[in-house]
């Protein structure tokens, strides 16, 4: 979704905002703009389609400035155009760039009209630099009149300002979307994101919810939303620069496939000892707390549902604590029942998914007492974000950074957080032992499912000129199912379902012919052999089956059937090993069909809007 970044240096900061944009292009976004301050003038340039397309126009008539912002856009209010890019400007003085959604701008736009400003694109934000434009007349001072303006605003904002009569301050501010100051040495940094800005500096501030910071090259202050000046806390960025970028890979999203044996075993170890799950890593607060969990509530969009999906399975045979898993976007607007002692989760990669947050807040509203939660944790992948500073308790998916738009190794961190939840609430030492032991084989069996990366290309092959696809699984494998489907869907476009295999014949089975590819999770499990009845369904139909199966699964390729054999993988374990071939499989396709397989039309990576 949209990103900003911004600068104020005493060198040209056109290429350090070049960079910044580059590195932000993996939220997903329509359209690039940029505006630099330059000897009393305010040059803005803006472009359609990806970020190369602003850096032409840039290269063509080069105006370097010492202080500037610049923005990714992902439309909203208004199509994708180049009037509709940010930076929007006022009376040629001020220059604004947003993430968020001012709910409230129809209003504000009446009135602003009424004062005379004319309108130029369809955007909410728009209102934003007229405002302050306004109310700079009344103070002269461009942090005063960005809080009156946002003080006027409703819905969600990360907001970057310049004035063309202020030439090397720079103000920004947050509410409802991230924003991260970035500390130089002689100068200032914005960027919606850490990633935005690692080529210049290491040194981070997390701006709080209602923070305003002025900067310069020289200093900055932040205010808070009370008004009061506040000391915020520098923090050194772990991240190396080669962790965001692509290296030998030709995708972000293959490499971060590859990623995940290293990935899972990075979230499991300090946590998993040889025969316990989280026996002394985590505090005796923490543990009280969680032995008391009677009822457990999931919340999460996207692949981090799925996630949940697979918990609930997990939660109830395991630990037998009941589960209810729900999308963060519908339970933030009804009004659910809360059973006592009950942990509310949410599932993150980015932790700033505006409906998760607004869940969360929402949980927290109920208070602790009768109607509300026990406590709150996130199960999150960014260790600074607004999810993990507001839960009670966080357990970190050490995925690393995940830049391709489709979700890989963060959800498969997120399943085994799941697992080492589940595991840590399981009452018997011997299961828990016993799943121990299972975890640490986990990266090998990874490992070994990465082998079928080249079988998986060629069946792939057999996808790109087909319209539709359905995947089949029963159990845990039926939220994988799900999960293959969205990864088909989002990156290759091709409409794909998942359905329970059980359900098949209560709809899907109208639509299996010849040219109908049906995929199907069959590991050997407690539901193979009512699975192997759905295939049966399925070929009967003249439906082709491709099946990702153990040795142990008994199935065998055949007329109409395409058999890939997985290694064998402990059951419990499975969901994860098995997500990893669906994973190459929605790659390949995409590779195949020529779409962008790390940034997928219409799609954002870091969804900050409602
Ligand atoms: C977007 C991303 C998905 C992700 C979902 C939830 O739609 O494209 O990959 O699963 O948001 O994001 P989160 O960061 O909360 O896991």
């Amino acid at each position: 979704m949209c990103g900003i970044v911004g600068a104020s240096a005493q060198r040209n900061v056109e290429p350090i905002l070049l960079e910044g944009l580059r590195r932000l292009e993996y939220r997903g976004y329509d359209s690039a703009g940029m505006a630099l301050v330059n000897d009393g003038a305010l040059d803005r340039t803006r472009a359609v389609g990806k970020v190369q397309a602003l850096a032409d126009k840039l290269a063509e008539a080069p105006r370097p400035g010492v202080l500037g912002i610049a923005h990714t856009r992902w439309a909203t209010h208004g199509g994708v155009s180049e009037t509709n890019a940010h930076p929007h400007v006022s009376s040629s003085r001020i220059a604004v760039v947003h993430n968020g959604i001012i709910e409230n701008f129809e209003p504000l736009r009446e009135r602003l009209r009424e004062a005379g400003y004319e309108f130029t694109s369809q955007t909410d934000t728009e209102v934003v630099a007229h405002l302050i434009d306004s109310h700079l007349g009344d103070s002269g001072d461009l942090a005063t009149a960005v809080r009156t303006t946002v003080d006027e605003l409703d819905g969600a904002y990360a907001l970057a300002v310049v004035c063309r009569d202020d030439p090397h301050t720079l103000v920004a501010t947050r509410s409802g979307s991230p924003l991260v100051l970035g500390v130089g040495i002689g100068e200032h940094f914005v960027a919606s994101d850490v990633a935005a800005l690692l080529p210049v500096t290491r040194d981070f501030i997390y701006l709080e919810e209602g923070d305003l910071v002025v900067l310069t090259h020289e200093r900055y202050t932040i205010i808070d939303g009370s008004g009061a000046e506040v000391d915020r806390p520098v923090k050194e960025s772990g991240l190396s620069l080669s962790a965001t970028e692509k290296g030998s890979y030709r995708h972000f999203m293959l490499k971060e496939i590859y990623e995940q044996p290293r990935a899972l075993a990075e979230t499991w170890q300090g946590r998993v000892s040889a025969d316990d799950i989280f026996a002394s890593s985590i505090s005796a607060e923490a543990r009280e707390l969680l032995d008391g969990v009677e009822y457990i509530h999931i919340v999460a969009c996207g692949t981090s549902h799925h996630a949940g999906l697979v918990a609930r399975y997990w939660l109830e045979a395991m630990a037998r604590i009941p589960c209810n898993v729900e999308l963060a976007s519908e339970y933030r607007y009804r009004d659910p029942v809360v059973p006592k002692n009950c942990l509310f989760v949410t599932l993150s990669q980015s932790g700033e998914t505006a409906d998760t947050l607004a869940a969360l807040r929402y949980a927290k509203s109920l208070g602790t007492g009768d109607g509300g939660y026990l406590a709150t944790l996130a199960i999150c992948n960014k260790p600074e974000s607004s999810l993990t500073r507001e839960s009670d308790l966080v357990l970190m998916t050490h995925a690393g950074p995940e830049i391709g738009v489709a979700s890989t190794k963060a959800f498969t961190t997120q399943l085994l957080c799941l697992l080492l939840l589940t595991g840590m609430l399981e009452r018997s030492a011997d299961d828990r032992r016993a799943l121990a032991e299972e975890i640490h084989q986990l990266a090998t069996s990874v490992e070994r499912v990465l082998e079928l990366d080249n079988a998986i290309r060629h069946l792939a092959e057999e996808f790109v000129d087909k319209d539709h696809a359905l995947f089949l699984g029963r159990g845990p494998m039926y939220p994988i199912a799900m999960e293959g489907a969205l990864k088909l869907k989002e990156i290759s476009y091709l409409h794909a379902e998942a359905y329970a295999a059980g359900e098949l014949k209560h709809g899907p089975l109208a639509l299996v012919d010849e040219k109908m590819p049906v995929i199907a999770i069959a590991p050997k499990n407690d539901w193979l052999e009512k699975v192997k009845s759905n295939l049966q369904e399925v070929r009967a139909r003249g439906g082709k089956l491709y099946v990702f199966a153990d040795a142990a699964s008994g199935l065998d390729t055949g007329p109409g059937i395409t058999v890939l054999d997985m290694p064998h993988v402990d059951e419990t374990l499975a969901p994860i090993a098995y997500t990893v071939p669906l994973q190459l499989l929605a790659y390949h396709v995409a590779v195949a069909k020529g779409t962008d397989v790390d940034q997928p039309r219409n799609l954002a990576k870091s969804v900050t809007v409602e």
